[in-house]
């Protein structure tokens, strides 16, 4: 998805198609947001097919959407490929369930990946990164948005307990859920590729699981750490594992990868802001919050009005679908002024939604801005410059913001 705008146009906002896969591969979305927050912030679309949904692009909208599951559940779904398809895992998986369930589950896994127990992963993850960055500093062209898609793999594989030998079918299955249309993906139509791509994740956590059952081996890893979950006292059953490890990585596939390549174009495009951190390294933690809000890669989710719901102006009506744009919100003029500049030492770049709101807030946060951190880090003190090989190729998805090509040259610093 194109992240800097291009020139204003005409928006006709009656004749849009937000689900238009050609709008985030060859289009511009930001200026159509940009018309939807001021001139229809609550936003109705029926599709060809008859399905239809409402849509939030302001902030305090979005965050009302995520943030309250009393008004908007999870439990029919909150990914839009799966609109109008009622969520077969809905009160199991971690994703599709509402509170008090969801504490309960949410609770014990997310004292695994706190700030203060992912930072004793920093030094493996830095050393990883160093590897992976390796191959750019001998100057010729480097695929970046292409290898960006292994990283959280690296990262990831030892703390989720996966072998590195599975990790490159993995971040294939896992891309071909979030991006089911992606030519560098698709498997079939849409459909059959979401349905492969689900059942073979889902079956891959259920056999690590009954493997380890079996064996009786034990260690730190956080699918380990699922099955000795207690929620409310009783034991996660082996579906209820293999789901929510299938959604933690999800998670740390497919996004972290985005917002890397997301940012670095951000910093080719502007090279007054890579000398800017190169020179301060301080400002490396706010470059990855403007990162993250620049990139949005989780571009939304979504959720279904419980009951009729006045929100911007409007009504969606009980079980209505409503999406509410991440990507949109974190463009909110109103909450993030002169949106469009990326601007790493913004004041209040901490701010944005990229992780979501409310009771789902993402909680792979502390691990990926952790990688993120270090990513950049490392990148600021070995690159002297960077910059584009060629033309970036954008994902084929209205869900995941991102990029399939990146390639850039890259000069080593001299001065490091
Ligand atoms: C830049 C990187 C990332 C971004 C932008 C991101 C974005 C998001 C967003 C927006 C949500 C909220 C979903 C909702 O409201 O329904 C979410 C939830 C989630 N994320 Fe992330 N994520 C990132 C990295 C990760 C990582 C590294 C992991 C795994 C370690 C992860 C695992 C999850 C899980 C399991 C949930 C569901 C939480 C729940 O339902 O309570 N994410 N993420």
């Amino acid at each position: 998805m194109r992240l800097t705008p291009g020139p204003p146009r005409e928006i006709d906002l009656d004749g849009v198609d937000l689900f238009d896969l050609d709008l985030y591969t060859e289009g511009d979305p930001h200026p159509v947001w940009d018309a939807m927050r001021e001139r229809a912030p609550l936003h109705h679309q029926v599709l060809p097919d008859g399905r239809e949904f409402w849509s939030v692009t302001r902030f305090e909208d979005v965050c009302r959407v995520l943030g309250d599951h009393r008004e908007f559940t999870s439990e029919r779904g909150t990914v839009p490929t799966h609109l109008g398809a009622d969520d077969v895992a809905a009160g199991v998986l971690l994703t599709s369930t509402d509170p008090p369930r969801h504490t309960e589950v949410r609770r014990p896994l997310g004292a695994k990946l706190t700030a203060r127990a992912v930072k004793s992963w920093e030094d493996s993850i830095r050393r990883t990164i160093v590897r992976f960055l390796a191959p750019a500093l001998d100057g010729e062209p480097f695929d970046l948005a292409e290898q960006a898609l292994l990283l959280p793999a690296l990262v990831t594989g030892p703390l989720l307990g996966i072998p590195e030998k599975d990790w490159a079918e993995l971040v294939q299955l896992t891309a071909m859920v979030t991006a089911p249309s992606d030519p560098h993906f698709r498997t079939g139509s849409e459909a059959a590729t979401l349905a492969i791509a689900h059942h073979e994740l889902v079956t891959y956590v259920r056999e690590w699981v009954l493997s380890r059952r079996k064996s009786g081996f034990e260690d730190d890893s956080l699918l380990h750490h699922l099955m000795n979950v207690r929620p409310g006292g009783a034991p996660l059953t082996d579906e209820e594992i293999a789901l929510d490890g299938y959604s933690i990585l999800l998670g740390a596939n497919v996004t972290t990868p985005h917002t890397v390549s997301g940012t670095v174009h951000a910093l080719m495009e502007r090279p007054e802001q890579f000398d800017k951190a190169q020179a301060d390294p301080t400002l490396i933690p706010n470059l990855v919050e403007e990162g993250l809000r620049w990139t949005s890669a989780a571009c939304n989710f979504m959720r279904y009005a419980v009951d009729d719901v006045e929100i911007a102006g409007g009504t969606i009506p009980a079980r209505g679908a409503v999406v509410a744009w991440i990507g949109s919100a974190n463009r909110d003029a109103s909450r993030f002024p002169d949106p469009h500049t990326f601007d790493i030492t913004r004041a209040n770049a901490k701010r944005q939604v990229a992780f979501g709101f409310g009771p789902h807030f993402c909680i792979g946060a502390p691990l990926a801005r952790l990688t993120l951190r270090v990513f950049f880090e490392e990148l600021l003190q070995h690159f002297g410059s960077i910059e584009p090989a060629g033309e970036p190729q954008h994902l084929r998805s209205y869900f995941i913001a991102g990029m399939t090509h990146l390639p850039i040259t890259a000069q080593k610093r001299r001065t490091p």
